[in-house]
């Protein structure tokens, strides 16, 4: 079998990103899906599209290496850019007993092993250690950290017990408050890296925003996130750091998603309407911080104002579903799911998507005021100030 140091050498499990090979073709994570009769690995890459390639899968099987060969598809949703998200599929062999490794190879004579990585979601548990898992990508040149501490403190009120946040880089103010939720085990960090092999996009347009993947590798990521969470949470929540997705009637998405599943089943996923509350607009100062003005940031709780959505154009909603529903995601909602059944958009009357950022509107649009936000501030603002204080941003 593997030799230990040459095992070493192949395994570079930190490395989140692997090429593979003479291809470019890049590797992010590899996950046993038990979903269909037979098992598989479903491997998330991100592929040049235009390049003929063909896999193959080198399986450490019991010890042994077994070849198969892959199968992939390339995601539709990829704006036309000259890289996309690729699922390269590999059946697993019913006498294959332990799958530990993995390694995608270009077929044929060039085609070597230049890395192995871990099989993760090897078991299928029916119980999951999180209820709810929110997954942020991508963390790019970030340094609001008062931003990421009102965000992270409004998840967890929301009853969110982990937030997956694909990091490229940020300043060292924010890494501080990240180790700190990392270390409480809130969140966890996946570099995001991908930026070091090709050059990602910062919009989601080719000729306005240049580059060779969409947005920042947003898409490869959120895939990465529904698979590698498949069987840690009950529901996952793909959205960004500054939308918070609030209900209605009830506080928090536990008390709301028993609700969603009563009106609309338990096979479908979840849209929440975005409405946006631009920083451009005026605040409203009823809950400002004196002690919080001089952390990097815009205090969320002064924007109450929101642009009106127009009737029948198209929404940035984003989704909260069953991870186990998922076959391919998207930006906004699913590419594909296992059975077929779409996205249901939730009543706005129950719930919506609350998205803060510096957008731009219409001169002389008419701002409505929504200060559903303000109903969290109570247990906001005190849990807040004690992360900035625990961490020097604020006297205490
Ligand atoms: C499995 O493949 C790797 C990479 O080619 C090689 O180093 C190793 O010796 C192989 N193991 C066995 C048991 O053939
Ligand atoms: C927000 O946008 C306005 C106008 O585009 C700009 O002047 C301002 O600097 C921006 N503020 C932030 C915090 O990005």
């Amino acid at each position: 079998h593997l030799h230990a140091g040459n095992l070493n050498a192949l395994l570079m499990k930190d490395r989140p990103v692997i090429k593979v090979g003479h291809l470019n073709t890049y590797v992010i994570g590899s996950y046993v899906d038990h979903r269909f009769r037979e098992k598989q690995i479903n491997t998330i890459a991100i592929v040049l599209r235009h390049e003929q390639a063909t896999y193959s899968c080198v399986m450490c099987c019991d010890g042994r290496n077994v070849t198969s060969n892959a199968e992939y598809s390339i995601h539709s949703d990829h704006f036309n850019f000259e890289y996309g998200t690729a699922t390269i599929t590999c059946p697993i062999n019913s006498l294959c007993l332990t799958l530990t490794h993995v390694a995608i190879t270009a077929s044929g004579v060039l085609g070597s092993v230049t890395s192995f990585q871990p099989v993760r979601n090897r078991d299928a548990p029916t119980t999951f250690p999180y209820e709810f898992t929110i997954c942020i990508s991508v963390m790019y040149d970030f340094k609001s950290v008062l931003n990421l501490v009102e965000s992270m403190e409004m998840f967890r009120l929301l009853g969110a017990q982990r937030v997956v946040i694909y990091k490229t880089n940020c300043d060292s103010e924010t890494q501080k408050v990240l180790d700190y939720y990392e270390k409480s085990g809130f969140v966890e960090i996946i570099p995001w890296t991908i930026k070091k092999h090709i050059v990602v996009s910062t919009g989601w347009k080719p000729d306005i925003s240049p580059g060779q993947l969409h947005y920042y590798g947003q898409i490869p990521a959120l895939n990465d996130c529904v698979y590698r969470y498949m069987y840690q949470t009950r529901y996952l929540a793909l959205q960004d750091m500054d939308e918070l997705i609030l209900p209605f009637k009830v506080k928090t998405w536990t008390e709301l998603l028993p609700e969603l599943e009563n009106m609309y089943g338990t096979d479908v996923g979840f849209e929440f309407e975005n409405n946006q509350f631009p920083f451009t607009a005026k605040p409203n100062v009823d809950h400002e911080m004196e002690a919080w003005k001089h952390v990097k940031g815009i205090n969320i709780l002064n924007y109450i104002d929101r642009v009106p959505n127009i009737r029948n154009a198209f929404n940035n909603y984003k989704i909260i579903v069953n991870p186990r529903l998922v076959q391919k995601a998207t930006v906004h909602g699913l590419l594909e799911s296992v059975n077929g059944s779409p996205t249901v958009r939730v009543n706005n009357a129950i719930a919506r998507m609350y998205h803060f950022k510096n957008f731009t509107y219409p001169p002389n649009t008419n701002l409505i005021r929504d200060d559903h936000l303000w109903d969290y501030a109570n247990d906001l603002i005190p849990a807040v100030s004690k992360v900035l204080q625990d961490y020097g941003f604020i006297e205490a």
